[in-house]
């Protein structure tokens, strides 16, 4: 393991004792500082001061994707605009973006993070890591680019797209390390197929995958096509961007959270109530050191659940993120997320790991179709076994009859980035 940095060296009572010093401090800020805070607080009957434990903070409101959307652009910056040093906005699949803002102390401690999080999955000053993250408002390659700099690594800012030139990079520039999407790096391996390069010759050893959820099937996809250690990488813009958590290379047991910038809790979706560690539920981030746009308490839709820490023993881990409130599908009862359907469809033989979900409505029944791919050389009668071998399968498993589609080999749409898995025909207003 590489040296960790100080913070990573505190014990369990030494970081929950700055957790509640830093705590206090951030609540007054967002009190102090953001109208919207202020009246939350307020309406609840609740005061920065009346925070004195760590467990105090459930008293407080929750802040949702809609607050930040309500105060677009600027109503939730605890600082004057003089001191924001960078913007960055996520698209969100639904109007009004969110905006975030980050001081100079704000990058500080992103670049920090995302350090952190690229030497325990593996990496090291020196190395040469492929950042093929989207460049832009997304928080992932600015993100992913300062933190591998900070870290003493030599970056290769390709962003997303233009997958031929990126394979001829790899080749040529050699790096050590890749942080990109699970689903893009998908693309990547096949041109490198289609080029005749056998991915497991490159130069690559360690990959951060993140921004979407992926599956331990997956992992394996990866790691045996590539020949590489895959991790995984957890953030969000709202609380900075990726570098909130990470899993580290020595255990690949759930990401642990960098408590000492934010504080986790898991609760339940519908009441709102604090669950205990090991029970899922929904994740929920409170900053402890934002100056720009501090969050508290802020309702990630991301569904996981906590536990102890390990190879960091001091940071509790989240569980991989297999969902979000919002991913869940409910067929005919029965709820559904995407990464059940990657599980299945990866462990089938002569099944590419590339597929999408199709959503329609026939009168009132709502149909999910399963659109998955044949790798190239699977014989027909193999095609048909596997088709049925995955309606099985998701009949057996979720409970719940769906139709699969086996389409040829190449021709189903590739990620460029993060990937939606869910194409949702049914007329609206009734999802
Ligand atoms: O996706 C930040 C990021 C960039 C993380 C690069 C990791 C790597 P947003 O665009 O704001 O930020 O999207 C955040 O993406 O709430 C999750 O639903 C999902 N997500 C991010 N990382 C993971 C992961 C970036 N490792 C939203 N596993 C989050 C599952 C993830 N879902």
């Amino acid at each position: 393991m590489q040296q960790p940095d100080a913070a990573e060296r505190l014990t369990r009572d030494e970081l929950r004792a700055l957790q509640l010093e830093r705590l206090r401090a951030s609540l007054r800020h967002a009190y102090d500082h953001v109208a919207a805070y202020r009246h939350a607080f307020d309406a609840a009957g609740v005061h920065p001061e009346d925070c004195r434990t760590l467990a105090d903070l459930a008293a407080f409101p929750f802040t949702t994707k809609e607050t930040l959307r309500e105060n677009y652009p600027f109503g939730m910056f605890a600082v004057p605009q003089e001191r924001v040093r960078r913007l960055h906005a996520s698209s969100g699949t639904t109007g009004t973006p969110t905006v975030v803002g980050y001081t100079r102390r704000d990058l500080d401690t992103w670049a920090d993070v995302v350090a952190r999080s690229i030497r325990a999955a593996g990496g090291r000053p020196g190395d040469r890591v492929h950042v093929a993250y989207g460049y832009g408002l997304f928080t992932g390659g600015l993100g992913a680019h300062y933190g591998a700099e900070r870290l003493g690594c030599t970056v290769i800012p390709a962003s997303g797209g233009v997958t031929a030139r990126q394979v001829r990079l790899i080749q040529d520039f050699a790096p050590r390390v890749i942080m990109v999407t699970p689903s893009y790096l998908l693309t990547l391996l096949d041109e490198f197929e289609r080029q005749g390069v056998d991915p497991r010759t490159t130069s690559l050893r360690v990959g951060l995958f993140g921004a979407e959820p992926w599956t331990e099937a997956m992992r394996r996809e990866i790691e045996e096509r590539l020949a590489i250690d895959a991790v995984d990488i957890y953030g969000l813009s709202e609380v900075i961007g990726p570098g909130v958590a990470q899993e580290c290379v020595e255990t690949k047991d759930g990401l642990h959270v960098w408590e000492d910038h934010f504080y986790p809790e898991v609760v339940d979706p519908v009441t709102g109530a604090v669950l205990p560690e090991g029970e899922p539920g929904e994740l929920v981030f409170t900053s402890l050191t934002r100056e720009a746009t501090p969050v508290v308490r802020y309702r990630t839709r991301d569904l996981t659940r906590l536990l102890p820490g390990t190879a960091r023993p001091a940071f509790r881990r989240m569980e991989r993120v297999t969902g979000r409130t919002d991913d869940m599908i409910i067929l005919r009862g029965v709820n559904l997320f995407p990464s059940q359907v990657e599980e299945i469809v990866l462990r089938t033989p002569g099944v590419a790991p590339h597929f999408r979900l199709r959503l329609t409505r026939e009168g009132r029944l709502d149909r999910l179709t399963v659109r998955a791919e044949a790798r190239p050389g699977a014989a027909p009668e193999q095609r048909e076994a596997a088709a049925e071998r995955i309606a099985g399968a998701v009949r057996d498993g979720i409970g719940v009859s769906v139709e699969v589609e086996l389409a040829e080999p190449g021709t189903l749409e590739r990620s460029a980035g993060k990937f939606n898995r869910v194409l949702d025909e049914r007329p609206t207003g009734s999802a």
